[in-house]
């Protein structure tokens, strides 16, 4: 087995972990709430089970998994950029017969769904939902069958061709590319959930101000991710040409850095974006670095005009 992600796989960029104090204290200075989701019973005890099925229908021997690890080194070695290296890298990922990538984390079961966005019970199935980068489509399928959203309601995107298939296939709607170059009316989600790349993003501002763009008033955005973020999709080549919001050293930092650069983003467009809460969790994910159990945090975001 492949060992998990630390500080020298991810391109040694060492950041420090959470200082969980800190973002309790700036939680309570900035006015949004923090909540250590591990802490609550129901979720924890979803997502151990979530692992265990996950880790059963990914399961892989040793072979396939270095036979991943290689066909991705190769694709990124003849990559232009960081872009094309990002796509076709998890195209190696999402295509093929056998699953090579799959994830649980809190927000896939309800009381997790509840606890992140807070949207009440009626309103669930009215929803509209763009999931960004939503990669093997596990939330998507969340939404239509645990929460009942009626698929025509459920979009999905990703800069991989091979995730959009996924999306298509299973019955939604499905768009290729950055939120920013996609053709998705203004103002036509209630819930933009940018899920899990935000290390992979290499115009987080860009990103940010699409999803603002696609939320109505009263919409709500939830971006998760692992803290504090470290760029390691970028091409070692192109390593100084990106500039990210996220240059903290710690989760708490790296958090203050993207609530302010959605406030700001939302304010150069009339809009008022607010952090309503910060949910601590953890996650399963089965990629080409192995089955592991990575930090998770849900920044769940207000839009309003
Ligand atoms: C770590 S995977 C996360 C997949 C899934 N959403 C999850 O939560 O596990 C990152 C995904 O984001 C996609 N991605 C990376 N940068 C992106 C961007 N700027 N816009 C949309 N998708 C992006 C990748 O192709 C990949 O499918």
């Amino acid at each position: 087995m492949v060992r998990c992600y630390n500080s020298r796989v991810i391109g040694g960029l060492p950041k420090l972990s959470l200082n969980r104090n800190g973002l309790q204290k700036s939680a309570e200075a900035q006015g949004f709430s923090y909540i250590d989701g591990d802490t609550n019973p129901s979720i924890s005890s979803s997502l151990e089970r979530g692992g265990r099925e996950l880790k059963r229908r990914t399961n892989r021997t040793a072979g396939e998994q270095v036979r991943l690890i290689s066909s991705i080194f190769e694709v990124r070695s003849k990559s232009s950029n960081s872009d094309e290296a990002i796509a076709r890298s998890y195209d190696q990922e999402y295509g093929g017969e056998k699953p090579k990538y799959g994830y649980v984390s809190a927000l896939l079961s309800p009381e997790g769904f509840d606890l992140i966005t807070g949207i009440p019970k009626d309103k669930i199935n009215q929803l509209r939902v763009l999931d960004v980068g939503a990669g093997s489509n596990e939330f998507l399928r969340f939404c239509r069958d645990e929460l009942a959203i009626p698929a025509n309601q459920l979009s999905g995107s990703d800069v991989s061709g091979e995730s959009t298939k996924i999306i298509e296939n299973d019955g939604f709607s499905a768009h290729q590319g950055r939120i920013e170059t996609l053709d998705l009316p203004e103002r036509s989600f209630d819930l933009v959930y940018l899920s899990y790349f935000i290390d992979y993003d290499t115009d987080q501002a860009a990103t940010f101000g699409a999803a603002i763009d696609r939320v109505p008033s009263g919409g709500k955005i939830v971006l998760e991710g692992w803290f504090p973020v470290r760029p390691f999709g970028l091409l070692e080549k192109d390593r100084r040409d990106y500039s990210f919001i996220t240059k903290g050293k710690t989760a708490e930092e790296d958090i203050q850095l993207v609530r302010d650069a959605f406030q700001n983003i939302g304010k150069e467009k009339g809009r008022t974006v607010s952090l309503e809460k910060v949910v601590k969790t953890h996650r399963f994910v089965h990629s080409q670095y192995g089955f592991c159990k990575l930090d998770s945090y849900f920044l769940t975001f207000s839009v309003n005009d």
